[in-house]
C-alpha cells in the first residue's frame, strides 16, 4: 500500500509540472522513475495538443524514453540554453538543495539542470527532509583509475565510502560516462551542502557529486491527493 501510494504521488506531482511546458519549448529531461512519468503525460500533451517540444536527455535512461515518442531529441551543441529542465531528486531540503545520483545519472543531470533556465523538480512526499543528508548518502561519480585515491579522501573527509556495486552484474556499475559511483555517509545531516559540494569536487579523480545547491526554481511535491508547489525565494 506505501508503495502504491507514492507512485500515485509521484504521477500526481508530474502531471502537474508538464503543464508548464509551452509550444516550440526547448527542455532538458532528468531521470529516474517521477522523471518517466513527467515524459509519458508530455507524450501525451505533444499528441493531443499538437505541440512541438525539443528535449536534451541526461541519461541513457531518458534518451530511450524520448526515441520514437513525438518528442524531439536534441543536443547542447544545439541548445546549449533550454527553457526549462524537469528532474527528480533523492532528498530535497526547505532550501530547495538537493541530493540526486540514486540513478547514477548525476553528472549529466547537473549539466542539462545547470543549462535550463529554470530547473522544475518533481519528487514525490518521501524526499523532502529539514536538512540534506538525513536519508540518502552523496553519490560521487569518479574515473575508476581514481577509485581508491578518491575513496581514501572521502574517509579523510569524515565519510564512509562505498563502491556502488551493480544489481544482475558482477562488479561496480558503470555510468554513461564510463565511470563508478562512490556512496558516501556522513553520519550526521550536512551542515554546509554548497561547501560540501565544493570540496568534494576538489578531490583529483572526481567528476561531479550529486549534491545540488541553489538550482531548483519551481519544485512540485506530490502527495496522495494533492500537490505541494515550492518555489525559490
Ligand atoms: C538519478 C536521479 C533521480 O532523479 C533521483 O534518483 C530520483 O529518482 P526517482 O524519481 O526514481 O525517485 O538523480 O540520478
Amino acid at each position: 500500500m506505501g508503495n502504491e501510494i507514492k507512485e500515485i504521488a509521484k504521477k500526481n506531482a508530474a502531471r502537474e509540472a508538464v503543464k508548464l511546458i509551452r509550444d516550440g519549448a526547448v527542455i532538458g529531461i532528468g531521470s529516474g522513475s517521477t522523471v518517466e512519468y513527467a515524459v509519458k503525460f508530455l507524450i501525451e500533451r505533444v499528441k493531443n495538443e499538437d505541440l512541438e517540444v525539443y528535449a536534451v536527455p541526461s541519461s541513457t535512461q531518458a534518451y530511450f524514453l524520448l526515441v520514437g515518442s513525438g518528442i524531439r531529441i536534441v543536443t547542447l551543441d544545439e541548445y546549449p540554453e533550454l527553457d526549462l529542465a524537469i528532474d527528480g531528486a533523492d532528498e530535497i531540503s526547505d532550501d530547495l538543495d538537493m541530493i540526486k545520483g540514486g540513478g547514477a545519472a548525476l553528472t549529466r543531470e547537473k549539466i542539462v539542470d545547470a543549462a535550463a533556465k529554470k530547473l522544475i523538480i518533481v519528487v514525490d512526499f518521501t524526499k523532502r527532509v529539514k536538512r540534506l543528508g538525513e536519508r540518502a548518502p552523496v553519490p560521487v561519480e569518479v574515473l575508476p583509475f581514481a577509485c581508491g585515491f578518491v575513496m581514501k579522501k572521502l574517509t579523510e573527509m569524515g565519510g564512509k565510502a562505498a563502491l556502488r556495486l551493480a544489481q544482475r552484474k558482477v562488479g561496480p556499475i558503470i555510468t554513461d560516462n564510463g565511470n563508478f559511483i562512490i556512496d558516501v555517509r556522513f553520519g550526521t545531516p550536512i551542515d554546509d551542502p554548497k561547501e560540501l559540494e565544493t570540496k568534494i569536487n576538489m578531490i583529483p579523480g572526481v567528476v561531479e557529486n550529486g549534491i545540488f545547491t541553489n538550482m531548483a526554481d519551481i519544485v512540485y511535491v506530490g502527495y496522495k491527493d494533492h500537490v505541494d508547489i515550492l518555489r525559490k525565494d
